[in-house]
């Protein structure tokens, strides 16, 4: 297959001064703040390894601004060391100090930036030229002979440090973004039915707005919803109380969107019908008439058992967000045993973001899934068909070399 993106085959590596950008936004544990899965270092170390003949520097975000997971990049520079990259960290990003790392970064050695959304500016999104006049971009541009780009589970967002050094630099794909990109087109060129999406977690902006356009364009058969995204559908269908809300951000907003969902393609939407709810530390299972204001932290068993009937009888497969609160083992459970269930589907099966990837492999079935993807919200996006921000920026630097 070819690609419409030039890749590190394409430039020259040896002594080069390298920006690489990469996506390690591991999942964290709230409350130690310790890295709980490193499976989005560990699959940047082929882009690395083939990079040790140059200077690299890497640039990646951890989080969000506000967020339980927005930390440093101090432990991730120790992970890579671990794996035996010859990498150190320097807490700046763009200033005199990041500066001065990056004039003496020597051949082998990887500089690792701060978490580049440290910087306000990185959090604005939009065409390649536009985003290229951040002051992220002015100032280290200079410094650099090529932009590689391998953040592939942040492939869907066009912010600075993800487009903007492609209007000024030449710019190539990592290795990951390349196998990604090849991975998920030959896995999505089937016409088999039916399609199956399996959509859990939270960031539920995010998932309506890609819920909503994979409905438009006719991709998917099914749409099986766990996690705060089947809360807030199961809240605006009447079928549990809106104490639930509370966890999901601009609810009325979305409650009118999840509506409108409901209203065109209830023959496509299927939601929880049982839930498992926290009490007195427990997990009890239970139907949404027990709930009793309960924390509905994962779905139940009949739910388990009806949206794993519909993914045995499925074609095609992707799965992206944990149907509950799975960092609590008790809650994990729902996850867990959808899991199973796509493991055991015959068909095209991918699961993609941190979380559900980090389980499949904790529970040893990741050869029993076609793909597991680094992406979460890239790899869903992929499916609607339309072009994400990375790779167009990365088709309009190669048009230019
Ligand atoms: C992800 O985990 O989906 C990517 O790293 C992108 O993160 P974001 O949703 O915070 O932009």
């Amino acid at each position: 297959m070819s690609l419409p993106f030039k890749t590190i085959d394409d430039v020259e590596i040896a002594g080069k001064r390298i920006l690489l950008r990469v996506d390690m936004n591991c999942s964290v544990d709230p409350e130690t703040k310790i890295i709980l899965d490193d499976s989005r270092i560990v699959a940047l170390l082929p882009t690395l390894r083939e990079l040790s003949s140059a200077k690299v520097v890497l640039m990646a975000h951890q989080g969000r601004p506000g967020s339980d997971d927005f930390i440093s990049l101090q432990q991730h520079t120790q992970i890579l060391k671990n794996y035996g990259i010859n990498a150190s960290f320097v807490d700046d990003i763009f200033g005199d100090k990041a500066k001065n790392a990056i004039r003496n970064v020597q051949v082998g050695e990887v500089l690792v930036l701060q978490n580049v959304r440290c910087f306000d500016g990185e959090l604005k999104t939009g065409p390649a030229k536009e985003v290229a006049k951040e002051s992220i971009v002015q100032e280290l541009y200079p410094l650099f002979d090529l932009f590689i780009n391998d953040a592939f589970g942040a492939a869907h967002r066009s912010q600075p440090s993800l487009v903007g050094f492609t209007a000024v630099l030449p710019s190539v794909a990592g290795r990951l973004v390349e196998k990604e990109i090849r991975t998920l087109t030959d896995a999505t060129a089937t016409d088999r039915h039916p399609w199956t999406l399996v959509l859990g977690g939270s960031k539920i902006e995010d998932k309506i707005k890609t819920l909503e356009k994979l409905l438009a364009v006719g991709r998917i058969d099914n749409a099986l919803l766990g996690g705060l995204v089947g809360t807030l559908f199961l809240i605006t269908k009447g079928k549990i109380s809106e104490s639930y809300s509370a966890s999901i951000k601009g609810f009325d907003d979305i409650a009118a969107r999840a509506k409108k969902i409901l209203g065109s393609y209830s023959d496509i939407i299927q939601l929880p019908i049982d839930a498992a709810v926290e009490k007195k530390g427990q997990r009890i299972e239970c139907d949404f008439d027990k709930m009793n204001d309960a924390p509905f932290f994962d779905i139940g068993p009949k739910t388990v058992a009806s949206f794993a009937d519909t993914i045995t009888k499925s074609a095609v497969v992707f799965a992206n967000g944990p149907m509950g609160f799975f960092e609590k083992e008790a809650f994990a459970i729902g996850t867990s045993e959808i899991l199973d269930a796509i493991a055991a589907c015959q068909g095209i099966t991918v699961v993609g973001g941190g979380h559900m990837g980090a389980m499949a492999k904790a529970k040893k079935i990741e050869d029993k899934i076609t793909h597991i993807s680094t992406g979460g919200g890239a790899t869903i996006n992929f499916l609607t068909g339309k072009k994400l921000d990375l790779i167009v920026a990365l088709e309009e630097a190669a048009r230019r070399m």
